[in-house]
């Protein structure tokens, strides 16, 4: 492992160990080109983005139908090879890297399109894709679903649980000005991309990307499309795939309501002198601009000195339509709530804004080891914990807080030259504690991945807790899901078992 010791996790004993037959029956189903065993692609698939989690898994698989995931998924569960599915690789959160030492998991690349090519596709057809973050370059749709992605558009356009969509979209109505998505050059797109279609509704303002369909461990392809605008037979089953981080099934496909691109759009950078400037900005912006506010994020100076740019006090971004905004920034000025500010005056402006900002995560792991925090709490409370957690640790580390202030997310990252157990041990279980007594999320938008699977009870009551102990025993031995295996073939989500 590169992390400190809270990286480290034992092996499940219930696997098997790949061996030259399985090797073999892999090549078969999928074809040797892409059963991968170069050691330079295996380590990049082996090392998460930031560099924390180390894996050994010896073998990479890149299907690119739902019948080789299905194929290869019913020979993992048969043989109880370990599995972990993979799209971008930029989860933060050591979700999606093998970390067990000895043994090899196989690693079935489940791929996808990348985020920014969905992004640049809608956005010439109109339309706007419900979700961006800092990460659209490399992470794919298929491992922003399984982690439920928050992101930069979440205070407008909300979580992909109201987004991504559970019926068909290529019936009748929406098959006039279908787009097939392999016409758009993706060199990068594997096998979700296969499957999608972009299909545009000319008769009304929205579009539909793809659709949900996610294969079981063992091999079954659960269809959770449908034609119907309304159907409440049962469970809404795609909601479990929806952030449940690979533990119940790869997701092939999904289908994502995105709404029509905006006339104009505006983003002003503001410096507020303190945080309580921003949070009373936040609660006038919410008040004043209602829901032409499509994005409200914030980093402290700590912050922005990091993304060395020399602009003193604390700032936010505020996004939303220009007349609207101007009068609002005007108030907010003479009000004292906002020290200082720019708003963009072209496109490229606004983008190398946005480049400030989402260029926070990167130049934080450029600065050394960084222990990430991504929590829910009450915006009242959210800084609080930032100058608490300095005051801890005094010099020994820099602590810094950004994050999406308009959806009560804040990103705690504690940076220090290398990871260090003592330091770790200042901030853990505090961190954790802190949230639950404030009664805030120890995951808002990251997952739980290696770094919090244990750790679901600062956010959990025990009852729920046995809830989902409950509902995967029942899944093993009774409901007809075809799930018999699965939970326990995707090892590092076993504490959900
Ligand atoms: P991976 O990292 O490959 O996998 C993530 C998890 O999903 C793993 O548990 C994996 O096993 C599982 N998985 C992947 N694909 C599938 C599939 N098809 N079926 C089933 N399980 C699957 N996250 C936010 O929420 N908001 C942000 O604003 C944000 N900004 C980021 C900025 C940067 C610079 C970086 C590096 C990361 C950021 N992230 C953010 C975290 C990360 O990008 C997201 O979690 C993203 O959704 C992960 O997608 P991925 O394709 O890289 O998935
Ligand atoms: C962000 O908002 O920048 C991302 O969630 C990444 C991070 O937390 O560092
Ligand atoms: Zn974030």
């Amino acid at each position: 492992f590169f992390g400190s010791r809270s990286t480290v996790t034992e092996r499940n004993p219930v696997f098997s160990t790949i061996n030259a037959d399985d090797i073999a029956q892999f090549k078969e189903i999928l074809g040797e080109k892409y059963v991968i065993q170069d050691e330079e692609r295996l380590l990049a698939a082996n090392t998460d983005w930031m560099r924390k989690y180390k894996g050994s898994s010896k073998l990479l698989l890149q299907p690119r139908s739902t019948a080789e995931v299905s194929q290869i998924l019913k020979y993992c569960n048969s043989r109880c090879l370990a599995v972990v599915p993979q799209g971008g690789n930029t989860g933060l959160v050591g979700g999606s890297v093998p970390v067990f030492d000895e043994v090899s998991g196989v690693l079935v690349c489940e791929a996808g399109c990348i985020l920014e090519n969905l992004v640049s596709f809608l956005d010439n057809q109109g339309f706007i894709m419900p979700l961006d973050l800092g990460a659209k370059g490399s992470c794919q749709i298929g491992g922003n679903v399984s982690t439920n992605a928050g992101g930069l558009r979440f205070v407008r356009y909300g979580s992909l649980h109201g987004n991504v969509l559970g019926r068909r979209v290529w019936a009748d109505t929406f098959r006039d000005g279908s787009l097939e998505l392999s016409r758009i050059p993706l060199e990068t797109m594997a096998i979700v991309a296969h499957f999608v279609s972009v299909s545009k509704r000319t008769s009304s303002m929205s579009v539909h990307v793809g659709s949900l369909e996610a294969v079981l461990a063992n091999g079954t392809v659960l269809d959770m499309l449908g034609t119907l605008r309304k159907d409440n037979t049962g469970y809404d089953l795609k909601h479990l795939f929806i952030g449940s981080e690979g533990s119940l099934g790869i997701v092939t496909k999904i289908s994502i309501l995105a709404p029509p691109k905006l006339s104009s759009v505006n983003l002003a950078f503001l410096a507020c002198k303190d945080y309580v400037s921003c949070q009373n900005l936040l609660l006038e912006a919410k008040r004043k601009l209602g829901e032409i506010l499509s994005a409200f994020e914030f980093l402290d100076g700590n912050s922005m000195d990091l993304a060395n740019v020399l602009i003193l006090g604390t700032n936010i971004y505020v996004h939303a339509s220009r007349e609207k905004l101007e009068a609002f920034l005007l108030r907010s000025m003479e009000g004292g709530l906002i020290s200082d500010g720019v708003l963009a005056q072209d496109m490229n402006q606004a983008l190398s804004f946005w480049r400030i900002r989402e260029g926070v995560p990167e130049a934080l792991m450029k600065a050394g080891a960084v222990y990430k925090y991504d929590l829910s709490l009450p915006v009242e409370k959210m800084y609080d914990l930032v100058e608490a957690m300095r005051i801890r640790l005094g010099p020994a580390a820099e602590v810094i807080g950004y994050g999406h202030l308009g959806d009560g997310n804040l990103h705690l990252n504690i940076s220090l030259p290398e990871y260090n157990d003592n330091v770790l041990a200042q901030i853990e279980p505090f961190v954790y504690e802190w949230t639950s007594k404030h009664r805030g999320s120890i995951s808002a938008e990251h997952g739980l991945g290696l770094m919090k699977a244990n750790k679901i009870h600062y956010s959990r009551s025990p009852e729920s807790m046995a809830s989902v102990t409950k509902w995967n025993q029942l899944n093993r031995e009774e409901l007809p899901l075809g799930a018999s295996e699965e939970v326990f073939m995707v090892e590092k989500k076993i504490i959900l078992s």
